[in-house]
């Protein structure tokens, strides 16, 4: 079950990482969107490992209790499989197809280019439009999993009494998101492409979506903000959380910014700065008109105008929620923080309303 398509009802997303798991719930009125619940639980070490649910029983554990915290009463719920894990084609088929026939043929075809026997994998398509070159004929975007990706995901759901409406891809989910950040632009008509830079805790991602054309390119690299915590660690002599609490709220020795974190951030800006350069090698034509930074590691100080310096790009912190009103259950000042680091989940929990 890979499920791309129209919903109309609320939908708890459900963000897995490596190092935790998010949940949001969104709530609509009209065109305008209010935070509803959220919460963020830790996933213990070598649960989810390349992408991989190794330990179904603690990510369920911590899902269910992330659901509990959050207060939501939701029981349906869209989550994503990482983008690395899929395969998408567009395919060029006639116009004249009915519904049905359509779908047999995608199976034909997709049969051919998928390198996995087509019983090991989950399948979904969606009808872009007429192809640009030939009215006969429409675009049609197929995308393709492996079963054991999306059904893991499925059972770690079920485990913790949720119901898996949607299992979108995690590219997907945060151009979703991005809709959001795009209606926070005040010139974007200037802007056709934008790139959306993830620094989380373990992995940095990017993607670049055209403003037609939806995601264009993505990429991610082993990098984050576990090699800062892992440093402090270190340096100061503490465990993880302890680590982790003090990077968050700044109590840490004088010494901490000149020689933890300033190389920390020198770090940050070579990962980005060579993620973004392998987008202008595989798109010479092509230029990024504004930065979008999100993940844990868009919270530190700064970091935004330092990647402005870097790449010369327009740079704004990937908050989707600005302006939005928030329950009262959900802790303001903790949401505020983790904003940035809540796109994925915020472009799931969107799928309830949208395409
Ligand atoms: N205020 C802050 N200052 C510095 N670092 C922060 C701050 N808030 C969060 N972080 C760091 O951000 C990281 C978590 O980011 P995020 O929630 O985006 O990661 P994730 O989605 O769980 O992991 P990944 O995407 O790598 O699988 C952690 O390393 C955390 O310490
Ligand atoms: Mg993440």
């Amino acid at each position: 079950m890979l499920g791309l398509g129209k919903k109309h009802h609320a939908l708890l997303g459900v963000d897995f990482s490596a190092a935790a798991i998010k949940v949001l719930e969104l709530g609509r009125s009209g065109s305008s969107y209010r935070v509803e619940s959220f919460a963020v639980e830790p996933l213990p070490d070598g649960a989810v490992v390349d992408k991989e649910c190794r330990d179904a029983g603690a990510i369920g554990a911590a899902l269910e209790r992330a659901v509990k915290r959050s207060g939501t009463r939701l029981k349906h719920c869209a989550m994503a499989v990482p983008s690395s894990t899929i395969i998408t084609r567009t395919l060029r088929l006639s116009s004249k197809l009915s519904e049905a026939e359509l779908e047999g043929q995608v199976s034909v075809e997709a049969d051919q280019y998928i390198p996995y026997n087509i019983e090991d994998v989950s399948i979904d398509f969606q009808v872009l439009g007429q192809n640009a070159a030939n009215p006969e004929l429409i675009d049609v975007l197929v995308v393709a999993s492996r079963r054991e990706h999306v059904e893991s995901r499925i059972a770690i759901a079920e485990a913790a009494r949720l119901t898996p409406e949607v299992v979108d891809v995690e590219a997907y989910a945060v151009d979703h998101a991005t809709r959001l950040l795009l209606e926070q632009l005040p010139d974007r008509e200037a802007k056709p492409i934008v790139a959306v830079v993830d620094v989380g805790s373990q992995v940095t991602s990017v993607y670049v979506m055209s403003q037609d054309q939806g995601v264009i390119y993505t990429r991610e690299q082993d990098f984050g903000g576990r090699l800062l915590t892992e440093e402090i660690m270190r340096r100061y002599d503490m465990d993880m959380q302890q680590a982790g609490n003090a990077k968050i709220h700044g109590e840490l020795p004088p010494d901490y910014a000149a020689s933890v974190l300033e190389p920390f951030k020198q770090n940050m800006m070579d990962q980005v700065q060579r993620l973004l350069q392998y987008f202008y090698v595989t798109r010479p034509q092509d230029t990024i008109d504004q930065i979008f930074l999100g993940g844990g590691c868009a919270a530190i100080a700064g970091i935004d105008e330092m990647l402005e310096d870097v790449t010369g790009t327009p740079v704004m912190i990937a908050n989707p929620f600005r302006g939005m009103p928030l329950a009262r259950r959900v802790n303001q000042q903790r949401f505020l923080n983790d904003a940035p680091a809540t796109l994925t989940a915020c472009g799931l929990a969107m799928r309830g309303f949208s395409g």
